[in-house]
Order: C-alpha cells, then structure tokens, then sequence
C-alpha cells in the first residue's frame, strides 16, 4: 500500500501568520492527511519554521532580542498556534535544526562536486558604521522608478519594483541609519540551474496530472526569456547556515551563510531526521521516505504551499535534489493554492492587515474557522474573507444542518426511548434510497479528497450532511412514533449511527467535532464506511450514548459587526 509523505510550505519565523497563509499550505495539507490516516494509510506529515534570511534578523532587531531566542520564543508560539488549529504534524521542526545544517551543507558539496557552482565576485554595498554588508532589506533609500523614500534593497514596495541595494538612491542602512556606505567586492556562489533547465523541463513535461496553477507557473519561469538564471545561493550575513562544503571549509566563504531559500526546501528531509530524533528511531526510520534507495519506492510525496512559492518547489529545490545525483525521494505532486484576500483588500503581515492565526482561535474554536476556510479555499482563483460570508456559512453548514440533525435525533431518541439505541423495526424502501444515496455520495467524496479538490470535497461533505437531514424530515419518526413506535425505533437507530458516521467522515475537516460526536455515540469505531449499510448498523440496539453539548452554535449579528469593527484596522 502507498505511503504518504506530505508536506506543507513551511511559515516564516517572523511572526504569527494570516488566516491567508493558514489557508494556503497548512490547513489543505492537514486535510490531506488527515484523510489518508482515516483511510488507514501510513503517513508523514512534516512541517516547520523557516527561521534564516533578513526577515528572521530584522524581526529579531525590532523585537530587542538576539536573532537565535526570538526564533527559539516564535518557534515556540507558532507550535501552540498550530496546536490550537488541530494541524496534526508528525513534526514541526526547524530550518536552524542541527539536522538541516548538515544536510545543507551536505548538498551544497554534492553539488560542487558535479561542477554545478561556480563562484562569482560581484559589488555589494558595505556599512562602514555597522562594519558589515547590506543585503536585501538591510538597506534602504529612494526608489529610482518612483521616487518612494523608503524602498528596500531588494524591492520598492510601492511600486513593487525589484531592486538591486546599488540601484537606491541617497541609500542609508536599515539597521544604524547610517549613509556611510561604500560598494566592496565580495564572492558568492551561484547554483548553475540554467544547466538543468532540459531535466527539469522533462521532470515538468512528465507530470501531466499536476495541476494548472503549478505547471503554468513552473513553464513560465523555465522558458520565458530569462527565466530560470543561475541563482545566488549564499549571503553576508550572521544567521544562517554556515557556507561548508560537507565538513569541510569552503576557503574564501568565511563568514558567509547559504542563503534562506537554499536552506528552507532541504530542511523538508532534515525535519524527517529531525522527527526521527524526537521519537528516538534511527536514520533508517526516515529515510524509509526519504531515500529511494532505501525503501521510499512505496511513497508519494506531495507536497502544498501558495502560488508564490511554486517556483522555488518546481525549479530551484529539484535542481538541487537532481543534481546531488543522489537517491533523494522528488516530489511526486504540487498542490498549489491561489490568494485568500480579506474584506475588499489583502491580508498583510507587514502592515498587520486581516485576521491572525492567534485572534481567531480567540474568538471563535478551530473548527468553525477550518471549516469556512477549506469549503472557500482560494483553489481556481483568488477568494475572498467576508464576516458577513463566515457567519452565513458557520450558521447554515455547521449550526442549521449538522449541529441541527444532532441535536434532534438524540435529543428526540431521550425522550421516547431513553439514551439506548432503540430496538425494533426494519427499515424500509425509504432507508434503502438513503443508504443507496449516501453511498454515491460518499464514493464521490472520496475521489475529491484523493485528488485534493478541497473545495468539491466540502460541497460533497455538506451534501452527506443534508441528505440525513432531508432523510429524518421524510421519515418525521415524531410522527411515525404516534402510530408505529417500532418503525419510529427503526429511523432513530439509522439515524444515531448516522452520526457515528458523520463523525468518521468530517473528522479531516472539522476534528473536535468529530471527537465530540464520536465520544457522545459512546463508540471508538472510526472505521471507514467501505460498505455504508454495514457502516449504518455500527451501533447495535440496546448501545448506550449520550446527548451531546451543543456542536456548534450561531453567530449573532451583533458578533459579526463587533469583529468586523475590530479587525478593520491593523495589528501593531
Ligand atoms: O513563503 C514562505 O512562507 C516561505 N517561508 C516558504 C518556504 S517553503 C520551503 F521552501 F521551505
Ligand atoms: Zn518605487
């Protein structure tokens, strides 16, 4: 059986992400592999912090902390947040790990060895106040395309201009201030991908059931004009991964490190050696999904992330992986994801526009939130955060049809037979129609997740969800009760294993209320429903359960002003 190794892009240290960001790799991918635990296939489901380049040290700066404890303290926070959505990580590791140190140094001499670096003097601009060099975002000054003063060195964010720190006018650092600047010489190493681009156009060309959004990205940057150049791969900067070749030095890169994007993709494998520690296997545990050579045949890799990213993930990170000429496991397929905007405009980090991971969970609990954002999840094209859209979906999908149909069969059950499953009866034609529909249904859902159309996947949950309603409003067992108790019997009982069964199959989506449901059925038969009439008598007659809490309630409108008011503004 196919093992599944899943990964999802891995969030930036500096900071607490974005519903935006959630929705674009973690939460897709937490979906995907919850379904495939259901299923009963092994997997490996692998995230982490990606904790180097200058965001990591600026943010580090402005919080007055030295760069390796705030990544230690953010590190730390954004595990609980992740927590706090149910993402069910085998591990959440991080890129500053022991374990990608040497794997990225390890990669980094594989590929000087099959003549894929090459080493290139260029001019970079040098702070004599600060004694260092200013690359991307250390630097700052007036933009030469618009005249924005506060453009960084690597983009104006005005006018969204890629820049070069030489290009800046009246430039000046962005740590002391200082214009004491001076253009130096300095050497860095470049990964010779132009060299690939025939192997890496054949890897793309072969993987015709990826999905449009990765392979039109990844087309894009092997074939248009200067698409795939060779990449700088290293920076003069403190944090980071110290530039080696394997163990050994690498004479004229003292005091360099590899650049983020170098290391971040490569800490997808050390954050398997890394789990691997935390559970106390050895590097055959994880290397069994890893190395080809060592049993990963067996294993799909997929992988998930934000369109952005694509690049990085169809280019740069094969080309490292192909070139080490090493048996590496490739990924097998991309899920990628559009943007999610908010309320008319974009979620932004940088100017703490939108809702945060950390201020939904203290508003509402992780389901509510992970079920709006997987039934809305910007898949063909952008999508959109509204508070009016998140209220109408929670209130109808979640309170009117699911909450709704729990609460009226068990609470309908205690009433006339006590919190048994009831016995007598038979089911009839109309049972017959709902297994039959239910098993369509099903069928169909399980196609949209092993395809990771999210989006279909949750219109053919809620489908399942309102067909047991529509069921019970036919059946109106209230009624059938007066005249023929023991066909009322027959309804209830389908309908209390409906909710076992409910349980089973919106536990990827919405897994506290599955537990709930499961836990008031008084049963732990997650079993999936192969067979949905064997699946429909799980919980025999005369099976004890309970009435549970309210499984989710509405949202007033007086909630939903009071949050869009305060999440209008911007977060410190
Ligand atoms: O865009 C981002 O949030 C990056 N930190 C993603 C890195 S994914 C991978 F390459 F590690
Ligand atoms: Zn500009």
């Amino acid at each position: 059986m196919t093992r599944h190794l899943i990964t999802s892009a891995i969030p930036y240290i500096n900071g607490i992400k974005h519903l935006g960001n959630l929705v674009g790799s973690q939460l897709p991918a937490d979906l995907y592999a919850r379904y495939q635990r259901a299923r009963g296939r092994e997997v490996l489901f692998l995230c982490a912090t990606d904790e180097h380049g200058t965001p990591a040290e600026l943010a580090a700066a402005k919080a007055g902390k030295p760069v390796a404890e705030y990544c230690a303290e953010m590190h730390g926070i954004q595990a609980e947040i992740a927590r706090g959505f149910r993402l069910s990580f085998d591990h959440f590791g991080r890129s500053s790990s022991p374990q990608n140190h040497r794997l990225t140094q390890h990669f980094a001499g594989r590929l000087v060895e099959a003549g894929l670096i090459r080493e290139v003097t260029e001019k970079q601009v040098y702070s004599n106040a600060d004694g260092r060099f200013l690359p991307d975002r250390y630097i700052e000054g007036t933009c030469p395309n618009c005249g924005y003063d506060k453009a960084r060195g690597d983009q104006c964010e005005n006018c969204t201009k890629q820049l070069d720190p030489t290009d800046l006018i009246d430039p000046r650092s962005a740590i002391s201030g200082s214009t004491d600047l001076e253009v130096r010489e300095t050497k860095h190493l470049y990964l010779r991908q132009s060299s690939m681009r025939d192997r890496l156009n054949a890897w793309i060309d072969s993987k015709s059931d990826w999905p449009v959004l990765t392979t039109s990205i990844a087309r894009k940057w092997l074939n248009d004009g200067d698409g795939l150049q060779d990449r700088g791969i290293t920076r003069d900067l403190d944090w980071g991964i110290p530039v080696k070749k394997g163990d050994q030095d690498w004479p004229g890169m003292e005091g360099k490190v590899f650049y983020v994007w170098f290391d971040a993709p490569i800490e997808y494998i050390a954050c398997g050696a890394e789990w691997a520690e935390a559970n106390g296997l050895d590097d055959a545990a994880w290397e069994r999904w890893w190395r080809t050579d060592k049993g990963a045949d067996d294993v799909r890799y997929t992988q998930f992330m934000g369109k952005d990213n694509v690049p990085f993930h169809t280019l740069s990170f094969p080309a490292t992986i192909l070139g080490s000429s090493e048996d590496w496991k490739l990924v097998d397929y991309i899920k990628s994801f559009n943007y999610l905007n908010y309320d008319g405009g974009q979620f932004s980090t940088s100017q703490g526009r939108g809702v945060f991971m950390d201020q939904a969970l203290a508003i509402l609990p992780a389901d509510y939130w992970r079920w709006w954002l997987l039934s809305h999840a910007p898949e063909s094209s952008d999508a959109e955060f509204t508070w009016e859209n998140f209220q109408a979906s929670v209130n109808k999908d979640l309170a009117d049809v699911l909450g709704n149909f729990v609460s009226r069969v068990t609470k309908f059950c205690r009433s006339k037979f006590g919190e048994v499953v009831p016995e007598g009866g038979q089911p009839g034609p109309r049972e017959a129609a709902l297994i039959q529909e239910l098993t369509t249904r099903i069928r169909a859902y399980e196609a949209h997740q092993e395809a990771m159309e999210v989006r279909k996947a949750a219109q053919e949950l809620r489908a399942i969800w309102v067909a047991g309603n529509e069921y019970l409003q036919e059946a109106a067992p209230w009624s059938t009760f007066k005249e023929d108790p023991e066909q009322a019997a027959a309804q209830i009982r389908l309908a209390l294993n409906l909710i076992r069964l409910y349980a089973v199959l919106s536990s990827p989506f919405i897994p506290d209320a599955s537990d709930q449901l499961m836990a008031a059925m008084g049963s732990t038969d997650w079993s999936w429903p192969d067979d949905v009439e064997t699946a429909l008598a799980t919980l025999p007659p005369g099976h004890a359960f309970t009435v549970p809490d309210v499984t989710f309630r509405k949202i007033t409108d007086e909630e939903r002003e009071d949050w869009q008011a305060r999440f209008s503004g911007t977060r410190d």
